[in-house]
């Protein structure tokens, strides 16, 4: 490709629509090239979609929802969907892991023809995997543009600890009998011996096909399994207890969120022994594990204080 003139470079500054990237004017076919658009929904309901998200999925050809990794207050019931699909006008194509693992391209593909939208519960940059569609996508040459939203990565500051003292933010995820990971742990202990918070994201697991059935050849999917408060604990204090270099014990505090950002939701400060006693109900539970507080975090944790609040146990919520 020659380099482009100085004449050329001025024209660029002042018409960049007319020029990609590399400031070379673009065809009329590239011009028109469709747009994949990915638009956070927030964390409460359909009708947390923001104004201009709602504006692009009504004005795209085709709409995909990721299903796996996040969930709206009423979860994927056919009612859930119809909320959204009345309230935007338009039907919802509901992408599994499945359908975004293994045909991410067909819907490249499409977004290259048209323009199509893909939603994501909370802010599309709250998960990792929407990054790799985004880099899948500019490798594709397929142009994207993102709708940002409300992502519990940032909604979880209600609680009043301040989001400029969190560390790394760990994933926990469902312990079997032969798989136990626990990378987590030494990230929590980072954090917590340079005295910052931790975010906690709990295991969602939807359409995961059952062992059993992937050794018979023929799938069959688990019921949905969403990662309770209760459940991390457990499995934080059993890791506490094998690995034994004192990140934390029964006696941390920390707190538990559920349901953030709807009408219901629930934010419990105790210690990891106190919290394992109260029933956080519904999905999506988080748990923040404390770092070192200022006075101002302590005057907001108290205000979600065990103490002022009654607990019953907690189970994971099929
Ligand atoms: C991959 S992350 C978040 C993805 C989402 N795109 C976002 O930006 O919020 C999913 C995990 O975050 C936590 N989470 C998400 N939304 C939540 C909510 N409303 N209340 C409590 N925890 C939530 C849960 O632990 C859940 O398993």
């Amino acid at each position: 490709m020659t380099p482009l003139k100085q004449d050329e470079l001025k024209h660029v500054k002042k018409d960049p629509i007319k020029h990609n990237s590399n400031g070379h004017s673009l065809s009329n076919r590239e011009k028109e090239r469709k747009m994949l658009y990915i638009v956070g929904l927030g964390l409460g309901n359909e009708k947390d979609i923001t104004l201009r998200g709602l504006e692009t999925v009504q004005s795209c050809d085709k709409v995909y929802m990721e299903a796996y990794t996040s969930l709206l207050s009423f979860g994927l019931s056919p009612d859930g969907l119809s909320a959204l699909e009345d309230l935007y006008g338009r039907s919802i194509i509901v992408a599994d892991r499945e359908m975004v693992e293994e045909k991410a391209d067909s819907i490249l593909s499409e977004a290259s023809r048209s323009d199509v939208a893909f939603l994501v519960v909370g802010d599309p940059f709250g998960a990792t995997t929407h990054t790799d569609l985004v880099v899948r996508a500019k490798k594709l040459d397929v142009k994207v543009k993102v709708v940002h939203n409300a992502s519990v990565m940032n909604a979880v500051g209600v609680c009043g600890l301040q989001l400029y003292r969190y560390g790394e933010t760990v994933s926990i995820p469902f312990f079997t009998d032969t798989w136990r990971p626990d990378s987590f742990y030494e990230k929590i202990k980072n954090n917590r011996e340079s005295g910052l918070h931790t975010l906690c994201l709990l295991d969602i697991r939807v359409k995961e096909p059952s062992l059993e059935s992937l050794a018979r050849g023929r799938k069959c999917y688990e019921p949905p399994k969403y990662m309770t408060v209760h459940t991390a604990i457990e499995q934080l204090l059993e890791v506490e207890q094998l690995r034994g270099q004192n990140a934390y014990d029964e006696e941390t505090k920390c707190v538990g969120i559920a349901r953030l950002g709807c009408e219901d939701q629930m934010i419990v400060a105790g210690s990891m022994k106190e919290l394992l006693d109260v029933n956080f109900g519904a999905p999506l539970h988080c748990v923040v594990i404390v770092g070192s507080t200022h006075e101002l975090e302590e005057e907001m944790l108290q205000f979600y204080s065990i103490k002022e609040t009654v607990g019953l146990s907690g189970k994971d919520s099929k």
